[in-house]
């Protein structure tokens, strides 16, 4: 979004009438659950990008070990000119690794990125740029219709690769993983590929680690969103009565994080035209991260109709890399 579009956003009320009516029809249904989306504004994402460095999260780097080491593979599977398009790539940091090993190589490429964040498209565009040989498309839309838009454009006669890495998959429920992926093979064209980054099932201590760090980063970046809310939304949340929980839900296979209420307490957004009663231990519901099993993952793309290349896992972070065609 730009400043501009940001400003427009906020309406003649001075505030972002989605957020205020996600809020309100988060903190009134039960559980009381808040998109995880409005974790990340400028804070939250510098927050996130700590977390990225932290000994405890182990995604951001079994993902760089395994592009960096897989890198040749990956490559051989592009069509000259190379077309990737990349949903969501954050900082470019990963896709920076695929676009280095193409220019090396004197290889022309055609690189599409999609973010609804203009900051991401920014700074993704910034991190390839130091490769002349790699053109670049910028599609500021969700990633179904940046899809849709990037398909557009492309040569009929030369396949693409979808690039959906950070195990951003996981952020989906299991159903609507499901309808993503059969979403993505539906836009996509025989021979068009799809490289999936997905977090595996690890240790429970792991990942109560991954998602609670003792320095306490992933918890700020939680209680950050309740900052958030009191200064765009004029809330009045006590930042010292909510506590940064997670759960992992072995049943479900998921990581949950929680923002738990410290005591009985009643919150007013007046923005969002509510107050909110809290019992003492009630939750607000923030994210849930799936965490998959390697066959899982190539059981889920294959009912989307991808067919599975390749897969690879980085045993010490638990990750994995799995590499599929539309047959
Ligand atoms: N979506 C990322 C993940 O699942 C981001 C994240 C890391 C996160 N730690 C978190 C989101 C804690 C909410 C709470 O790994």
């Amino acid at each position: 979004m730009t400043a501009l579009e940001a400003v427009a956003e906020r309406s003649a009320a001075g505030f972002d009438e989605a957020l205020a009516r996600d809020v309100a029809a988060g903190l009134t249904s039960r559980p009381k659950q808040l998109p995880a989306k409005y974790l990340y504004d400028a804070l939250g994402s510098q927050l996130f990008e700590a977390i990225c460095e932290l000994p405890w999260y182990p995604i951001t780097r079994g993902e760089r070990a395994l592009l960096t080491r897989e890198r040749d593979a990956i490559l051989a599977r592009l069509d000259d000119p190379a077309t990737l398009i990349e949903l969501g790539g954050g900082n470019g940091e990963k896709l920076a690794i695929l676009a280095g090993g193409l220019a090396e190589r004197d290889r022309a490429a055609t690189v599409h990125l999609i973010d609804i964040s203009e900051t991401a498209l920014a700074r993704a565009r910034h991190t390839v740029a130091g490769h002349p040989s790699v053109a670049v498309r910028e599609h500021r839309a969700t990633y179904a219709e940046g899809l849709r838009m990037a398909v557009a454009e492309l040569d009929p006669d030369r396949s693409a690769m979808v690039l959906f890495l950070g195990s951003n998959i996981g952020n989906l429920a299991r159903d609507e993983a499901d309808r993503f992926l059969a979403e993505i093979a539906a836009a996509l064209r025989t021979g068009d590929s799809l490289l999936l980054g997905t977090d595996l099932v690890k240790p429970e201590a792991d990942l109560v680690l991954a998602y609670d760090d003792p320095l306490g980063v992933t918890a700020a970046f939680n209680r950050n969103l309740l900052v958030r809310l009191n200064r765009e939304l004029d809330a009045d949340f006590d930042l010292a009565q909510f506590a940064h929980r997670v759960v992992w839900n072995g049943r479900e296979s998921r990581m949950e994080s929680h923002l738990v209420s410290q005591a009985e307490q009643t919150v007013c957004i007046p923005a969002a035209g509510c107050c909110v009663r809290f019992a003492e231990g009630e939750s607000i519901w923030t994210e849930s991260s799936y965490k998959y099993r390697p066959g899982a993952v190539v059981e889920l793309a294959a009912c989307a109709g991808f067919a599975c290349r390749a897969q690879w896992i980085e045993p010490d972070a638990e990750f994995a890399l799995s590499l599929f065609d539309v047959p």
